[in-house]
């Protein structure tokens, strides 16, 4: 006698449609090979098809109802048009079958179509730290998505290591978090650890950037702002109702617009206040990280010579840490850490989240048919 399948009810996979931003970027090039490399397992465990419906970046649009390729996507490509995006997401509405968009593009501008795209029924997934650090008043609107699991973006701060979830937990069983401390920029790291290797702060700069572990303008790095928008993106799961100006952020560098061909020359000018730092905390047995630090009332980002003991300061380049001081855990902190960047680990914390949202999607679709809004039933019901 033969044994019964494993899962009979999942001969036909149910699909659900992906609509990929950034697509060629570090993490969108990496997230396709993903999707390529895990379609059978996702296929025979969960019965489900991720069919990637349309990519796109800032030059390039493809879009297909079979499906694209998602290892062979460049002769897909056409020049993308005015609408283009808009257009392919305004026909994914709930009632087109379950879809998905991934942000993997660092864009302001992208960010604002969330609570659009939210409305009509798509689940949104981000890499894209800028939705979750806009005004308060924008983000509560895409916070009763997140609460329902249909807005994910745990990748937004410590790329794939798992910080959000773990404080949504703590907020949700009622321990009360009192303050935040990490490292949570992984560029940053490697440019003060490639500091204290002896390497010039211009030429460590540069390498950072030739690495890809800095933003193709590294300023953006240097002006401390990415690690301010983790620490809200933080402070807002544990439901400190923050805005950007509170928190205090000290830059690296004083410049904030340097031509990419001058600027090697220009940073150079830094180059000796850097080496004297350096030196003023090795001569004390410390070492010299960017901190982030948050409490319920606001936080600051900024350099910090560190005891050698220190937890941050024993970090090896490109990791983060997050230690999470609650009035349970306090002496010593709950802590967090592993590696922070990297398109590939960032893909798939990234995949994790679309697989989430998809099943998500799948379960809303046969208890109620599709969903467009969320009812407050349904908010309270679903912790994400
Ligand atoms: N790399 C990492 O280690 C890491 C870690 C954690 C989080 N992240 C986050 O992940 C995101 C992607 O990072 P990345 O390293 O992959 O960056 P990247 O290599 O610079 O790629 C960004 C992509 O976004 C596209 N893009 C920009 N604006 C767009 C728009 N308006 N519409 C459609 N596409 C647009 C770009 O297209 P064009 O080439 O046409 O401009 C490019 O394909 C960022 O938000 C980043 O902060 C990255």
């Amino acid at each position: 006698m033969s044994l019964p399948l494993a899962h009979p009810a999942r001969a036909q996979a149910q699909v659900v449609d992906l609509i990929l931003l950034g697509a060629r970027g570090r993490v969108g090039t990496a997230l396709r090979q993903r999707l390529a490399s895990t379609r059978t397992l996702i296929e025979s465990e969960l019965g489900l098809h991720l069919r990637l419906h349309a990519a796109c970046d800032r030059r390039g649009f493809a879009a297909s109802e079979a499906g694209l390729d998602p290892l062979s996507l460049e002769p897909a490509l056409r020049p993308r048009e005015h609408g283009d995006l808009e257009s392919i997401c305004a026909r994914r509405t709930g009632a087109a079958g379950p879809s998905v968009l991934i942000d993997c593009t660092a864009s302001d501008e992208i960010a604002g179509h969330y609570p659009q795209w939210l409305r009509q029924g798509l689940a949104v997934v981000g890499a894209n730290k800028h939705a979750g650090a806009r005004p308060l008043a924008f983000h509560r609107v895409l916070r009763e998505h997140a609460l329902r699991g249909t807005w994910r973006y745990e990748t937004t701060v410590g790329a794939a290591i798992p910080l959000l979830a773990p404080l949504r937990d703590l907020r949700l069983r009622g321990e009360r978090v009192r303050s935040l401390r990490g490292l949570l920029s992984g560029s940053l790291s490697f440019l003060l650890t490639r500091l204290h290797a002896g390497v010039r702060f211009s030429d460590a700069v540069i390498e950072a950037r030739d690495l890809g572990y800095t933003e193709p303008d590294p300023l953006q790095d240097l002006s401390g702002q990415d690690v301010a928008r983790k620490l809200l993106i933080l402070g807002r799961e544990l439901g400190f109702e923050l805005e950007a100006a509170q928190i205090e952020v000290q830059p690296l560098s004083a410049r904030t617009d340097i031509a990419s061909d001058a600027l090697h020359a220009e940073l150079a000018k830094e180059d000796a206040h850097w080496a004297q730092r350096v030196q003023a905390a090795r001569a004390r047995g410390e070492r010299l990280v960017v901190v982030g630090e948050l409490g319920p009332a606001g936080g600051r980002v900024g350099v910090r010579a560190l005891p050698a003991s220190d937890p941050l300061a024993s970090a090896s380049a490109r990791e983060n840490v997050l230690e999470i001081h609650t009035e349970l855990q306090c002496e010593p902190p709950l802590c967090l850490r592993g590696p922070g960047a990297g398109a590939e680990v960032t893909a798939a914390g990234v995949f994790s989240d679309v697989l989430a949202a998809a099943r998500v999607l799948l379960a809303h679709a046969s208890a109620s048919g599709p969903v467009t809004q969320p009812s407050p039933r349904v908010e309270k019901r679903l912790p994400a």
